[in-house]
Order: C-alpha cells, then structure tokens, then sequence
C-alpha cells in the first residue's frame, strides 16, 4: 500500500524536529570517520552553505535571461575556475549539477562535434581503466564506444596501446587528474601529444583534483602539468562541491573555446510551449547551489583553499607513510593528489577482511576491486583522525593475520567470491535486478543508507552479500 501526504498539513516546528530523527541511521561524517560523499569541515562552515544555499533556494537557472543574479554566479564561478585551471581568456563553459553531468556533457559535446564536423555516425572514446564510472554512464546514455586503455603493472594507462586504440571513430580522448581508484594522475602532458598528433580532443576529469591540485602546486607541492598549460587539454571538469567545499549540486564543465561548448548547447525552436535552449542536462537549475558555490569561493578566497589544501596533504602523507610503515600494506599506484589506495602484499592478509574490521572500528571504508584495496579520499577534516586510523589499521592487521578465518567471513567472503563469479553478464544482471526492487513501489526492503553506499564508488557489501547468496543458490541447484 502507498503511504498518502497527510490529509490535513502539519506544524512545520514537529516536521523540522522528525526530520533530525531521519539522521539516525546515517553515517556520522562529523567525527572524521567517513572517507568520501561528504567534505564536511565544521559547523560554521556548513550553516554558511545552509544560509547562502538558502537565500536562492527559490530562484531557478533554467533561462538565464531571467535571474540575472544566477546568470552572474555563473559567470563569475566559471571565470575563476577558468583562472584557476591556467586558462586563456577564451575559456568558457557550464556551472553543472556535479561531476557526473559534466563528465556526461563532454561525451555529448564531442559526439556531436565529431558527428558535425566530421560525419562519425559510430563514436568511440578512448578512455583509462581506472575513469571514473560516469564515463561508462555516459558511453551508455550517448551511445558512444567505449575504448578501454589497459592498464601497465604500475596502474598508469599503457599509452602505447591508447595510441593505437584510436581510430576515424574516435571523438574524445580521456585522463584524469586524479583517477578515482588510486589517486594517479594520469600523465596528461603525453596524452596531450597524443591527442594533437591525431587532431582528438583531449578532456580532463579533474572532478576530484580541480579545486585542490592548484592549490597543492601553490603551496609548492611539485605535481606534473594537467589543466590548460598542457597544449592538447580541450576541455575539463571540475567539482565545486567536492574540494571546493560548496553545497551539494555544484561542477564545473569548461573547454578551451566557444567552438567546442557550442556542441554542449540544446535548442529546441518549434516547441508549443515556446522557443527552448538549455545549456547542459538540465531543465530547471537549482538557484541555491549556484550561490552557494559563489559564496564558498569568496568565504575561503585563495588562502584559505591554500590553507585547506596544507591541511589535506599534510594528512594525506601522513596515512601514506603510516601505511608504508605497515610490513604487510602498499600504497598502490602513485598518489600525488588528496586522495589514495592500498593492498595487501601479504598472503596470509586479507584486505577486505582489513575493512571488515575497520568498519567495526567505525570507519567507513571504501573498497577498490581489480585489484582488491581499500581507499581513503582524504580531506582536511581528517588530519585531527590520522593517528586513530593508522592505529586502528595496524590493530585490524594484526586481527586479520592471527585469525585466517576472517577472510572467509563477511564483506571478505562476498568480494573474495564476487572476483571469481564467471559470466559477468549474469552478475550485472543480477546487481540490477537487486538495485531495481529498492526502487519498487514503497521503497523495497533496503534502507537508504545502502542505497547512498552503492551510488557511491562501490558496491556495499550488503549488495554483495545479496549477489553472493543468489550465487551460491544457483550453484547448488546447477551442481
Ligand atoms: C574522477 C571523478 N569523476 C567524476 C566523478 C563524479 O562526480 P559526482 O559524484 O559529483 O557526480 C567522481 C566522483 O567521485 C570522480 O571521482
């Protein structure tokens, strides 16, 4: 049965009050505990996103000849992004709801590009292992192929064989600054070679590293080039709302010109309901997420991102060494941004089964796979937690090495078993097939918290432990 709006309204100081009891369940972000889906720093901080986010709450970007005060945050976070990336003048581009719309529109744009100026009807983009999902999201939205640049024994992308992945199809080249799963940045001033080489534009996800790796490199940490500088870069992303610390709902899209962003604009003339023009996915803009980000970006002003930026690599090292220092870990790839992953190169250590005990401690960790690790998108606000993580992780080590059986249980069991499911097909299905029932009508079985966890980077265990069992059923019957 579904549940009706009350028939009659209700006190707004009961609501306001039910809905912090909604907060139960939720991770607790605030104690430093959780390592991604939120950048919380204090509270200060989050009552000025609440009031700045507020004052525009009602206000909507959709035509930007309307609210002239949205048009102008546009402009003016567009332009210093633009700085901040070492643009020319001539860069332009696109406030956007978040990472994944950015990333979505520049599949569209240079789909679209290469339709018109070059009659590709089959498009390909060649893209890293490690890009982000979006890009797998937006291959499948826009109908464009996927490439898959493998990766060397280091986890860098093997260049040699992204250069030879490109052919007449191909429409857009892809790095990242950083990747998500090990905080790599890809070696962006040779994929720049590339792209000019063969005339491809170049697109830069810097969703994670846009308003961070500046400020590391003003502080005098020494990172390879990524942004603008590099010749051959078209285009790149860059979240407001991750290391920019705004309000949920803010990204940056920008490109080296007009003639590139043009691609990204929708028109429509001959609607009843009037001529139509939008600029990227979305209708309706939320006018709030545009003044929060605005305002974020005048509250910290280049010293206090500076100070920021100080704070989240000082902690960041830190973890890095503190997991060096433990015999049986690695840190893998080559981290250089705020963000980072290690394995087990032990046998006897199994890593999920390290998570496992970490999530008991209380941490919230993410999972990598392929291979297996575990991740820590590091901010400043987990400076004052790096000692009690290092400790735990030693401790939950140790835990691990003396009980082999761990690996056999839990969140261990379900990825160590999920690795050597054949037939991925099937898992995907499967997966979807789960996904979906949260969604049916009254909202499944699942809590939403789960649901936060697998929009997030990895599935939860409690997923996996769902596809395990399924697994395991159609196995005994098979057998
Ligand atoms: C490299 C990269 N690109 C894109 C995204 C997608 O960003 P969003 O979650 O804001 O849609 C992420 C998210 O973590 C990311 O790490």
């Amino acid at each position: 049965m579904h549940k009706p709006i009350p028939t009659q309204g209700r006190p707004a100081e009961d609501i306001l009050e039910q809905l912090d009891t909604f907060k139960a369940e939720d991770p607790n972000y605030k104690d430093g505990k959780v390592w991604s889906l939120v950048y919380y720093l204090n509270e200060e901080h989050s009552d000025f996103l609440k009031h700045s986010y507020h004052k525009f709450s009602s206000e909507n970007g959709l035509n930007p000849t309307a609210f002239k005060s949205l048009k102008q945050f546009e402009t003016d976070i567009i332009s210093a992004t633009a700085d901040l990336l070492n643009g020319t003048d001539e860069v332009c581009g696109v406030v956007t709801s978040g990472g994944t719309e950015s990333c979505l529109m520049a599949v569209k744009t240079y789909r679209d590009m290469a339709r018109a100026n070059r009659g590709v009807k089959k498009p390909e983009m060649v893209i890293p292992e490690t890009a982000h999902v979006a890009w797998f999201k937006a291959s499948e939205y826009f109908g464009v192929k996927i490439r898959l640049v493998p990766l060397l024994d280091d986890l860098t992308p093997d260049l040699k064989k992204m250069e030879k992945l490109i052919n007449r199809n191909t429409v857009m080249l892809l790095g990242s600054a950083p990747e998500y799963p090990h905080g790599t940045i890809d070696p962006i001033e040779s994929m720049g070679a590339i792209a000019e080489k063969h005339k491809i534009p170049l697109h830069v996800d810097a969703c994670v590293g846009g308003f961070i790796l500046p400020f590391f490199e003003m502080n005098g940490v020494d990172l390879p080039l990524w942004d603008y500088r590099v010749a051959g870069v078209t285009s790149i992303s860059a979240d407001i709302h991750k290391y920019g610390y705004a309000a949920k709902g803010a990204s940056t899209i920008t490109y080296r010109n007009l003639d590139y962003l043009k691609h990204q604009m929708f028109v429509h003339q001959d609607w009843p309901g009037g001529v139509f023009a939008s600029s990227a996915l979305l209708g309706t803009r939320p006018g709030g997420a545009y003044s929060a980000a605005w305002a974020t970006l005048q509250y910290f002003g280049q010293d206090g991102y500076q100070k920021l930026a100080y704070e989240t690599h000082q902690a960041v090292e830190q973890l890095k060494q503190g997991v060096k220092q433990i015999p049986e870990l690695a840190v893998m790839g080559h981290p250089q941004g705020p963000l980072f992953a290690y394995q087990s190169i032990d046998p006897e250590v199994n890593i999920y089964a390290v998570g496992d005990q970490m999530d008991k401690k209380g941490w919230q960790v993410n999972r990598n796979q392929h291979p297996a690790g575990l991740h820590a998108m590091v901010t400043a606000q987990h400076l004052k937690v790096v000692d009690q993580y290092l400790a735990d992780l030693k401790d939950c080590v140790a835990i691990v090495k003396a009980n082999p059986a761990l690996a056999e249980q839990g969140g261990a069991a379900t990825y160590g078993m999920m690795a050597h499911i054949p037939l991925r097909g099937l898992v995907k299905k499967k997966i979807l097939d789960i996904y979906a029932s949260m969604y049916q009508a009254g909202g499944g079985q699942v809590d939403l918290s789960q649901q936060a966890d697998i929009e997030g980077q990895s599935a939860s265990p409690t997923l996996l432990e769902k596809l395990l069992n399924w697994y395991v059923k159609r196995k005994s019957r098979k057998n």
